[in-house]
């Protein structure tokens, strides 16, 4: 398709001459005698560029510039300022501000054909660009919108399998949430990075969701359970990780649910791990959810002084627990205690 060019010219037979000049060179012309009626054409034809000539009578051709350049409607037009010589030192300034570039009378045809091709290729060139920056925006929103949904699917698997144990077991369920929480916060302790958090949450949530699978009377059960039924309980981590193997996202935590009850010195179960075997998240999982286990009401105990529960936790330190992530939880668990004698201190004060 032809570019089409606006000349503004006052001089009647160089806007002729031009116009003919640019016919034979395969473009479409407009003509505009002044400068408001070149504001007008080009506002209402929006040509692919302007000629300008800038001596012009009554508003010259760098009020042109100026108007169409501060338009965001007409300001990526390129403009090219017919002068004189004698005018360019005076407003060269200008010039450099508004216009895309400049031809100095007296020229050659082929000169201003060059440089008008030169700015109409640009010009392409630019609206290309322009294009695909849109594009690569249209698809950097698809593809957030993407991220989010698949979060939010994410977030309801993980949840619908809370909510399947919770109908079996209630405490299990909210003990996950509280026991999650702290995970996250050890695992922040250790320099964990926000991949390995989000893991850590996830593990730490769903570990137990293998007593879906472990008969009702002895999930139930108060007081201490059989040989047999212990044997039964003690497969509730195998089952987790039977529960979580089909879901590719949790891929990773399958290990780390499976050895929750692995102990440090490799007398746990299900594999007989020990140390730097046992997934730093279990090992993590293993301290804390004794700890909340310990500090819980139960249906059968009253909830443990925390005092207690630390000394337990201390017991079986380099037996049953990691003795490093243990100090961290310890570390933890002070700064909390402060925090908590902190605030209800300021309360007591305020009241
Ligand atoms: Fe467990």
């Amino acid at each position: 398709m032809a570019k089409r060019i606006l000349i503004v010219e006052d001089n009647p037979s160089t806007r002729n001459l031009l116009t003919l000049l640019l016919e034979g060179e395969g473009f479409e012309t407009i003509q505009a005698k002044n400068g408001q009626d070149a504001l007008e054409k080009v506002r209402n034809e929006f040509p692919d560029l302007v000629l300008l000539d800038v001596m012009l009578s009554g508003m010259d051709g760098y009020d042109v510039c100026h108007e169409l350049k501060n338009d965001n409607f007409t300001r990526l037009i390129p403009l090219v300022i017919i002068t004189n010589s004698e005018g360019i030192p005076e407003k060269a300034n200008a010039l450099d501000s508004f216009a895309d570039d400049y031809i100095t009378k007296p020229f050659r045809n082929q000169e201003l054909i060059f440089r008008i091709n030169s700015r109409l290729r640009t010009k392409a060139l630019e609206e290309e660009i322009l294009v695909s920056n849109k594009s690569l925006l249209t698809t950097q929103r698809a593809i957030q919108a993407t991220t989010r949904e698949l979060d939010k699917t994410r977030q309801d698997t993980i949840y619908s399998l809370l909510v399947a144990l919770e109908t079996r077991d209630p405490y299990t369920s909210g003990h996950a949430k509280k026991v999650s929480k702290m995970c996250v916060d050890v695992a922040r302790a250790m320099d964990f990075d926000e991949k390995s958090l989000e893991y850590m949450e996830y593990a730490s949530i769903l570990h137990d969701v293998g007593k879906i699978g472990v008969p009702y009377n002895i999930l139930m059960k108060e007081g201490k359970l059989s040989p047999e039924e212990e044997r039964e309980m003690r497969k509730h981590p195998l089952i987790s990780a039977e529960i979580i193997r089909p879901i590719g996202f949790l891929e990773r935590i399958i290990p780390i649910i499976r050895s929750h009850h692995e102990s440090f010195d490799g007398s746990g179960y299900p594999d007989g791990l020990k140390g730097d075997q046992i997934p730093m998240e279990a090992r993590i999982i293993s301290i804390v959810d004794a700890y909340h286990a310990m500090v819980s009401d139960r249906p059968y105990r009253r909830a443990m002084p925390v005092s207690r529960s630390i000394n337990i936790l201390q017991s079986v330190s380099g037996t049953q627990i990691d003795p490093d992530v243990l100090k961290i939880f310890f570390d933890l668990l002070e700064a909390e205690n402060i925090e908590a004698a902190l605030a209800e201190q300021k309360q007591s004060t305020a009241s």
